[in-house]
């Protein structure tokens, strides 16, 4: 065996069939179980793209409004997981709260281990409708506040700002953080998503393999990254100091948080629809110079590198001028992902192999005591 027999990282190997989306990095395109994921932004609630990854297509009327009775009906945060989180440090990471909240999640529900799709249909609409609940409140506990009881009168969105916030913030506020919860909902065999599957073909349970998929998105190649160019962004402060910070950053061979991606080399097809909301916001906060700095940045990373940007770096300082604070960024990935997540959960139930793979020994040859 060669070094080139060997796929490391798993690069450029197809490993199964998804019908759940298509990435497809020549058309710089992705889809949704067939629709463009920017016309999804365009046109939909997040509900009705939870509803068609799930389900495979698009809600009717009445479908939607069970669907939504279901979620909002699950939205108040369990008294049991509150105490778990209360147990937590202030200084744990939001994503490391978020891991253990859903364990508990998973620890609490007599179903866990059954593996039907309606029971992990109900176990996916679960999650979904109370991962807010729990990034909302470690927000507000970290920075001293109350929780705040879910609306029932609000959508999903605008329900997970009031929860955070303690108000409804205007549409194009509420617009923007669908778009952005719509965009980061599903990738197809991403890291975290492959962890999930790789936890479902040992016949795991679903609230393991979210966990596990929880864990993988917490590093800064993933979706840590969008916690990450916040970091860059106050590192270098102003627009006129990004060509600067760049070439200092290269130099020390810095990785450059929000640029680059496996798949997609000319450009990850998501960033433009998440950049019209970055701007839109920088519109409605004027705060203009957070999309100088951007823009600055990307320019200078475009020239020196030739490198793209990610999803993740529009919405980092998206959710900075909604009002987040950074370290929630990377478990607002999450509320979104969880979603994808569970579809791949229940795709890889339906036709499971297990997954194990081989490795190549290059240790001492045998020997002995
Ligand atoms: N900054 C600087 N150089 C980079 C970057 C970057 N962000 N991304 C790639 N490169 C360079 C590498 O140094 C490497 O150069 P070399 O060939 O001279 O050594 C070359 O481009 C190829 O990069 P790899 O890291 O080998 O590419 P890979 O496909 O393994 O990595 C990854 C993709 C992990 C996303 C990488 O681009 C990266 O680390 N980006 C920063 C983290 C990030 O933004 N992650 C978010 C991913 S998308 C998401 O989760 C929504």
């Amino acid at each position: 065996m060669t070094d080139t027999d060997i796929k490391k990282g798993l690069a450029g190997v197809v490993v199964d069939y998804t019908a759940v989306s298509k990435v497809n990095p020549e058309t710089n395109s992705l889809l949704y179980r067939g629709y463009p994921v920017q016309e999804l932004a365009a046109n939909c609630s997040f509900e009705q793209v939870a509803y068609l990854l799930w389900h495979g297509e698009l809600p009717t009327d009445a479908e939607l409004k069970e669907f939504e009775e279901i979620e909002r009906g699950q939205r108040a945060l369990d008294d049991s997981v509150k105490a778990v989180v209360d147990l937590l440090p202030m200084t744990a990471h939001p994503m490391d709260v978020l891991r253990t909240a859903v364990s508990a999640i998973g620890a609490t529900d007599p179903d866990a281990d059954v593996a039907t799709e309606e029971s992990s249909l109900n176990k996916a609409a679960r999650l979904y409708a109370q991962v807010p609940a729990i990034v909302a409140y470690d927000q507000r506990r970290r920075r001293g506040e109350d929780l705040i009881p879910p609306r029932d009168d609000l959508g999903y969105s605008a329900n997970f700002l009031y929860m955070t916030f303690g108000e409804v913030p205007a549409d194009a506020v509420v617009d923007a953080f669908n778009v952005s919860m719509i965009l980061y909902a599903e990738h197809s065999f991403n890291a975290s998503t492959f962890t999930a599957r790789v936890i479902t073909s040992t016949l795991g349970d679903l609230y393991s393999a979210v966990v596990g998929g929880i864990g993988a998105l917490k590093g800064a190649l993933h979706g840590g990254a969008n916690e990450a160019v916040m970091h860059t962004f106050d590192e270098i402060g102003t627009a006129d100091k990004a060509e600067a910070w760049l070439e200092e950053a290269l130099a020390s061979k810095r990785k450059i948080m929000g640029f680059g991606h496996r798949v997609y080399k000319n450009g990850d097809s998501r960033v433009p629809t998440m950049k019209t909301a970055l701007d839109t916001l920088a519109e409605y906060y004027d705060r203009h110079d957070m999309v100088e700095l951007y823009d600055a940045l990307n320019d200078a990373m475009t020239s020196r590198k030739n490198i793209k940007p990610n999803l993740d770096y529009p919405s980092g300082p998206a959710y900075h001028l909604m009002g987040f604070d950074t370290l929630t960024f990377t478990p607002l990935f999450v509320a979104a992902r969880v979603v994808g997540w569970t579809a791949h959960i229940m795709e890889q139930a339906a036709s499971n192999a297990l997954i194990r793979p081989l490795s190549e020994y290059n240790g001492p040859d045998e020997r002995h005591l």
